[in-house]
């Protein structure tokens, strides 16, 4: 067998096994729910409130402001004033409404209209609403920014699955293959089935991030298996909130994620069960001589099921949890090698300064470094991900 069909013969047996152990989730039809509610009335909400527990008050807005709103014009006054504001050298702006009160109904219109290779940053300014729409950002377009009215308001939402996209890697809900990509304030979301026992190829992805040098700031994402894939590059990520089951965050990143949620949506487990339904990363670093790795600093882990902190999805998996709250859904071995004893001799997982139930590392796997101040301080802020070089210029 070649190492990848190796790979992917160990990919599915692992899958499996932690399809076995997930007890059946009742479909929530959520997709059904979101799209219906988007377009008509508000009285689905409890549903969406099941899937994410907060309303998505965006599309309340027009409702609550504007009672009258057969009133023409009436839905589209709410834009800041003097907006869009006028190119510069250094910037130009485009402006996203799905209700049609400016340029571009769909963000990948105004992706489309952005000029390839652009060294100015396009700030692609998206109103409250969802935008049911699969989202491409190519190589060609760097420099963009979308820009939301926050992450409970906006969020771009897909369905696409393994299975429907031709891999998970092609899943995405939004996918950005070029570099200095900016998000503030914007929700990123799958809302394809929760995967079932024994089903195959239902990862959905929310969003791939494959360019260099990409920053969230408050940003959302949402989905079940395989959320968030932090998939290449330099990334940061600041008070973000992030949600899944299986692996939810993956991928081969260097990646910073400060003061962000992390909530786990697997399984709960039955009382005196020992099954472990969930990760919350599988990161992939394939050899020793990659710079790349996942460091949580400062964030907070809760939620249902019980899940690893990480699995060894390749052998080098780099991973840190620092300054982080954790509650007793982490299992108390804490970590799993993806049931090859060989990489625990060559991840790196390490823990420091951890708090709550999940943090007690009394049962912890052996492999599990409790990392001593010297050896944290790489993790624990920007330099980490060369921050100076580029991320400094995008608070300008
Ligand atoms: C913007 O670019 C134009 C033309 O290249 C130049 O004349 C102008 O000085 C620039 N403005 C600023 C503020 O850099
Ligand atoms: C967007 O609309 C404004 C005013 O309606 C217009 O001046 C501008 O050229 C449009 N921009 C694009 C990129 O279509
Ligand atoms: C960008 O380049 C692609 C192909 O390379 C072309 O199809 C597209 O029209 C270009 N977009 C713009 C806005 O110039
Ligand atoms: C635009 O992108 C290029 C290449 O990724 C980068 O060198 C440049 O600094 C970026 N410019 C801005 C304004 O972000
Ligand atoms: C996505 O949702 C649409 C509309 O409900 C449905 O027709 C389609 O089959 C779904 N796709 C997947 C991959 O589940
Ligand atoms: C499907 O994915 C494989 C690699 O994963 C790629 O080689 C192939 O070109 C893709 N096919 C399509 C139709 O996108
Ligand atoms: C995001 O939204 C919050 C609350 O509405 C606001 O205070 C903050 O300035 C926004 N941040 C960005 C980066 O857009
Ligand atoms: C830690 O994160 C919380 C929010 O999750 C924030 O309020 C607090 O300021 C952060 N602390 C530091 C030292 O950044
Ligand atoms: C981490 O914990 C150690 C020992 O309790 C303490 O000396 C150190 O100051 C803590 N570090 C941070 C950044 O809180
Ligand atoms: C940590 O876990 C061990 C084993 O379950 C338990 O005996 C101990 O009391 C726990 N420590 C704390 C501080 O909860
Ligand atoms: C931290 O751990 C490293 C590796 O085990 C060791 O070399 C170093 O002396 C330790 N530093 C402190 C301050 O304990
Ligand atoms: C990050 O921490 C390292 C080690 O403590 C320190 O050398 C570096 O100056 C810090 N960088 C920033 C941007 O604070």
């Amino acid at each position: 067998m070649s190492p990848k069909s190796i790979f992917s013969t160990v990919l599915v047996a692992i899958f499996a096994v932690f399809a076995s152990r997930v007890v059946i989730n009742p479909s929530p039809q959520f997709l059904k729910y979101l799209v219906d509610f988007s377009i008509t009335s508000c009285s689905s909400s409890s549903i969406i409130a099941t899937f994410i527990p907060f309303y998505f008050d965006g599309l309340h807005r027009h409702h609550r402001k504007h009672p009258d709103k057969g009133k023409t014009g009436s839905i589209c006054d709410d834009f800041p004033p003097n907006f869009p504001p006028p190119e510069t050298n250094r910037t130009l702006t485009l402006c996203v409404d799905r209700n049609g009160c400016c340029n571009f109904t769909t963000v990948q219109s105004a992706v489309d209209a952005v000029a390839n290779f652009s060294k100015k940053r396009t700030v692609i300014w998206i109103n409250s609403g969802i935008y049911y729409e699969k989202v491409t950002i190519p190589k060609t377009k760097p420099n963009i920014t979308f820009q939301g009215q926050g992450y409970t308001s906006t969020a771009v939402v897909w369905n696409d699955t393994a299975n429907s996209a031709n891999g998970t890697f092609y899943s995405g809900s939004v996918q950005v293959f070029s570099a200095n990509f900016i998000a503030k304030n914007i929700s990123f979301m799958n809302v394809a089935p929760i995967p079932r026992p024994g089903d195959d190829g239902a990862q959905a992805v929310a969003i791939r991030i494959a360019g260099d040098q990409a920053a969230f700031w408050g940003c959302g994402f949402f989905g079940a298996q395989d959320t968030l894939h932090d998939d290449r590059g330099r990334h940061y990520f600041k008070d973000c909130y992030i949600q899944g089951s299986i692996d939810f965050i993956f991928g081969d990143g260097r990646s910073l994620y400060e003061n962000c949620q992390l909530v786990s949506i697997a399984n709960p487990v039955a009382p005196g069960s020992k099954g472990i339904n969930g990760a919350v990363t599988a990161h992939g670093r394939a050899s020793g001589d990659e710079n790349t790795g996942f460091a949580f600093v400062n964030c907070s882990v809760g939620g249902t099921g019980r899940i690893w902190l990480g699995r060894a999805w390749r052998p080098f998996s780099r991973v840190v949890f620092a300054l982080t709250s954790m509650t007793n859904i982490i299992a108390p071995v804490g970590w799993n090698d993806f049931n090859d004893p060989a990489r625990d001799q060559t991840i790196f997982y390490g823990e420091y300064n951890c708090t709550g139930d999940g943090a007690n590392t009394t049962l912890r796997v052996p492999y599990v470094q409790m990392l001593n101040d010297t050896q944290a301080s790489i993790f624990l802020n920007t330099s980490y991900i060369d921050g100076d070089q580029w991320l400094q210029s995008y608070n300008n």
